[in-house]
C-alpha cells in the first residue's frame, strides 16, 4: 500500500492537519504535516476518528508486461509450443492451418465438432502443439503493439511457384524482432511450375540458409492442399520445441493474452485466451486488459466445456464485464475484490486515454474545417 503524509490523511478525513498533529502528540508521536505515516499509525488514527481504512490498491503496470511472465525454474515443466503461420498473400497459410486441423483434430476426435476459437491444439506423436489461427502478421503486430508476446515458433509459408515476396520478407523481420525461430514451409510443391530450389536460394539471400546447404534453417517441402509433408512439418516443430525447451509453471495463477474477443448477444462478452503460464480455472477472479470478472464458463477448441486450462492452452471464456481487445494481457488474482479494484482502475485509465484521443481528433477536424 502507498504511504500517506499527515497532511494527506487530514485531507482525506476532512480535518485540519493540526488536529491530527495534536492527536499524534497525545499518542506520544511528534509529527509534522509532511511526515509519512506508517500503516499501523494510520489504522490507529482512523480508529480514533471512526473512519474505515481501505487498503489502497496499487496497480503495478509491470504486472501486465509480457516480460513479467517469469518462469520459476524449480517447478517449471515443458509446455506445448505456440506456433503462428506467416507468409505472403495466397501462399497457403489458411490451407495449411485447415490441413493440419483436419488431419490431426477431426481424425483424432471422431464426431467432434471443432469450433472456431482463434487457436487450436493438435497432438502429434503424443505431443501437443498450439496453433494460432489468426493471421500471423496480425498476431505479431496487434499483439506486440499491446505488449503481448505469444508466439514461440513461426512457420514461414512460401509458395514454390511464386517465391519470396514482400510479405515474406516482412514476416522474417517480425519473427527476428521477436527473436522467434523460423521454420520454412515450401508450399505448393504439387504444382507443375513449383521450384523449391529457387525458394531456398532466395531465402538464403535473406539469411535463412537451409541445413542441406550448411545453414541452420529447417526447410520442409509441403503441399497444404494435398496434405503432403504435414507430418514432417509437425515433427520439425516438435524438434525445435525440444531444443528451445518452452516451459511454464502449471501451479501458478494463470496469466496470458487475448487472442480475440467479441460480444455475444446471449452470453455477453466472450474472449479467447491463450494461457501462457499457470492454470486457469472456472471461477477465477480475472483482469483482462481493462475488463474484469470471474471466469464463468470455459470452452476448449473442440467446443467442450472444461474446468481448467494449463499452459499453452487456448480457451474461450465468459464472465467478463466488457469486451477486451486482442493482444490484451490477462492476470488472475487470488481474491475477487482485488481483481475488481484493478479492473476498475484500468477501465478508468483506458477511458481517459480514449477521451484524450477523441479530443485530439475533434480538434484536428476543427482545424481542417476552417
Ligand atoms: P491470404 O489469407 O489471402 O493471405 O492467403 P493464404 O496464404 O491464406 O492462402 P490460401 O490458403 O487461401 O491459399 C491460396 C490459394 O492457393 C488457394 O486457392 C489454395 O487452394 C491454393 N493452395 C494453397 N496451398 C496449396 C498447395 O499446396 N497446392 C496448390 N496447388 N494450391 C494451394
Ligand atoms: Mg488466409
Amino acid at each position: 500500500s502507498g504511504s500517506l503524509t499527515v497532511g494527506q490523511f487530514a485531507e482525506k478525513i476532512g480535518r485540519p492537519s493540526t488536529d491530527i498533529i495534536k492527536k499524534l502528540m497525545a499518542l506520544g508521536v511528534m509529527a509534522t504535516k509532511n511526515q509519512d505515516l506508517d500503516k499501523d499509525t494510520i489504522e490507529l488514527l482512523a480508529g480514533d476518528y471512526g473512519v474505515a481504512v481501505e487498503e489502497e490498491v496499487i496497480v503495478d503496470e509491470a504486472d501486465f508486461e509480457a516480460d513479467g511472465l517469469e518462469i520459476d525454474e524449480k517447478t517449471a515443466v515443458i509446455r506445448p509450443p505456440v506456433v503462428t503461420i506467416m507468409g505472403h498473400v495466397d501462399h497457403g497459410k489458411t490451407t495449411l492451418l485447415d490441413s493440419i486441423r483436419h488431419t490431426k483434430v477431426t481424425a483424432g476426435e471422431a464426431g467432434g465438432i471443432t469450433q472456431h476459437i482463434g487457436a487450436y491444439q493438435v497432438v502429434h506423436e503424443g505431443k501437443r502443439i498450439t496453433f494460432l489461427d489468426t493471421p500471423g502478421h496480425a498476431a505479431f503486430t496487434t499483439m506486440r503493439a499491446r505488449g503481448a508476446e505469444i508466439t514461440d515458433i513461426t512457420v514461414l509459408v512460401v509458395a514454390a511457384d511464386d517465391g519470396v515476396m514482400p510479405q515474406t520478407i516482412e514476416a522474417i523481420h517480425h519473427a527476428r524482432a521477436a527473436k522467434v525461430p523460423i521454420i520454412v514451409a515450401v508450399n505448393k510443391i504439387d504444382k507443375p511450375n513449383a521450384n523449391p530450389d529457387h525458394v531456398m536460394q532466395e531465402l538464403s539471400e535473406q539469411g535463412l540458409v537451409p541445413e542441406d546447404w550448411g545453414g541452420d534453417t529447417i526447410f520442409v517441402k509441403i503441399s497444404a492442399k494435398q496434405g503432403i509433408g504435414i507430418d514432417d512439418l509437425l515433427e520439425m516443430i516438435l524438434l525445435v520445441a525440444e531444443v528451445e525447451e518452452f516451459k511454464a509453471n502449471p501451479d501458478k495463477l494463470a496469466r496470458g493474452a487475448v487472442i480475440e474477443a467479441q460480444l455475444d448477444k446471449g452470453k455477453g462478452p466472450i474472449a479467447t485466451l491463450l494461457v501462457q503460464n499457470g492454470t486457469l480455472n472456472v471461477g477465477d477472479p480475472i483482469v483482462v486488459g481493462s475488463t474484469f470478472g470471474r471466469v464463468r464458463a470455459m470452452v476448449n477448441d473442440l467446443g467442450r466445456r472444461v474446468k481448467k486450462a494449463g499452459p499453452s492452452t487456448p480457451v474461450e471464456i465468459t464472465g467478463l464485464n466488457n469486451v477486451p481487445l486482442a493482444g490484451d494481457q490477462f492476470i488472475v488474482f487470488a481474491d475477487e475484490k482485488k481483481a475488481r479494484q484493478i479492473g476498475e482502475i484500468r477501465a478508468e485509465r483506458a477511458l481517459i486515454t480514449e477521451r484524450k484521443e477523441t479530443t485530439t481528433k475533434v480538434s484536428l477536424d476543427d482545424l481542417f474545417e476552417k
